[in-house]
């Protein structure tokens, strides 16, 4: 039985209904510090490698052309921070995402569309989104936007250190055009940002309409995946207009943070067939060690796969 299971389910047996398949997948290479986020399982493996799958639009000249206009600018990411992770000072974290990114680029349902979602506040929705969507630009034909659709709490702007507008809210308002509102990170050529932009007095009228829709459908002529940082699932009505245009939807889940019960309702609020997996956010490292089988492997770049026994680790 998972520690997930345990800790957040321990009188609920519906929700280990549901998340226990996503657990049940293979084993994941354990690789941990508290700063890491963790990913605990995403739905069934596929077998079909990526360079089977068709080439998305993103490859037409009217994409290059289009993003020619776009503006590039550097990041500014304050450090420490749990942000990025694919240097040799988070090589744990690093490869954890690597894994992630597996998962989703082999995905049967070939999400490109993805909202990062959780139950709570606080859960690590903007940190995933931000992880995730870098993690997959550094694919070498993978070109990613990463939009900050949460305009209650914008966060990508801050984390990153870029202005927060133009953004999202004023290309659903008319007052700006989508190359005007997206950004170019000079250190990831292959990332796009499009940030919240000028908090809006009403968003879920600014969601709910015909905007978001098309601009979704244009990203997705233009990009190969899209990652969209939103409000917590049950917070709020914005969240359910987000996801509507999108393929699937990730949970972040924080077990010492999210309340169980708003995960229950989360999980019955995300549509079944769109839910592609829950990442497991700031665990410890004992965590995954003693949740799955006393055996467990982690790798580190330079020295290869290292057993771990968690019981010594604990008698330290
Ligand atoms: N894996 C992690 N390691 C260390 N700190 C983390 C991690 N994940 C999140 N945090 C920290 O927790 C805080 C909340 O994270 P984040 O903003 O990503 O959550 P959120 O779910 O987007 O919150 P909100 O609901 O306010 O949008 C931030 O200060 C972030 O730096
Ligand atoms: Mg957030």
């Amino acid at each position: 039985m998972s520690k997930l299971f345990e800790i957040l389910n321990k009188s609920e047996p519906e929700i280990a209904q549901m998340i226990r398949p996503l657990l049940d997948g293979q084993p994941q290479p354990a690789t941990h510090d508290s700063a890491a986020a963790e990913v605990i399982a995403t739905s069934l493996e596929v077998s079909d490698p990526p360079s089977n799958r068709s080439r998305p639009a993103a490859e037409s000249a009217h994409a290059e052309s289009f993003l020619a206009q776009v503006r590039t600018l550097g990041l500014h990411v304050p450090a420490p921070s749990p942000l990025l992770p694919f240097d040799d000072g988070q090589w744990q974290a690093s490869e954890q995402y690597r894994v992630l990114r597996t998962r989703i680029v082999q995905h049967p349902k070939r999400p490109r569309l993805i909202v990062i979602s959780s139950a709570a506040p606080g859960d690590g929705k903007s940190i995933s989104a931000i992880n995730i969507a870098a993690t997959l630009s550094l694919k070498s034909e993978a070109r990613v936007l990463l939009v900050d659709a949460d305009f209650r709490k914008s966060a990508i702007h801050v984390q990153l250190g870029l202005p927060e507008a133009p953004g999202l809210t004023d290309v659903l308002s008319g007052t700006c055009s989508p190359e005007e509102a997206l950004v170019n990170a000079r250190e990831l050529p292959n990332l796009y940002l499009m940030c919240a932009g000028t908090p809006p007095a009403n968003p879920v009228e600014l969601l709910d309409s015909s905007p978001w829709p098309a601009l979704c459908a244009q990203m997705r002529s233009l990009f190969h995946y899209v990652v969209v940082d939103s409000p917590p699932v049950a917070a709020v009505a914005d969240y359910d207009l987000i996801q509507a245009p999108c393929d699937g939807v990730v949970l972040v889940v924080r077990p010492d943070h999210t309340p169980r019960q708003l995960l229950r309702r989360s999980l019955e609020i995300v549509a079944k067939e769109k839910l592609l997996g829950v990442v497991l956010n700031c665990v410890p490292e004992w965590f995954l060690a003693t949740s799955t089988s006393p055996n467990y492997y982690y790798y580190s770049k330079g020295n290869g796969p290292r057993k771990v026994d968690p019981l010594a680790r604990h008698a330290r």
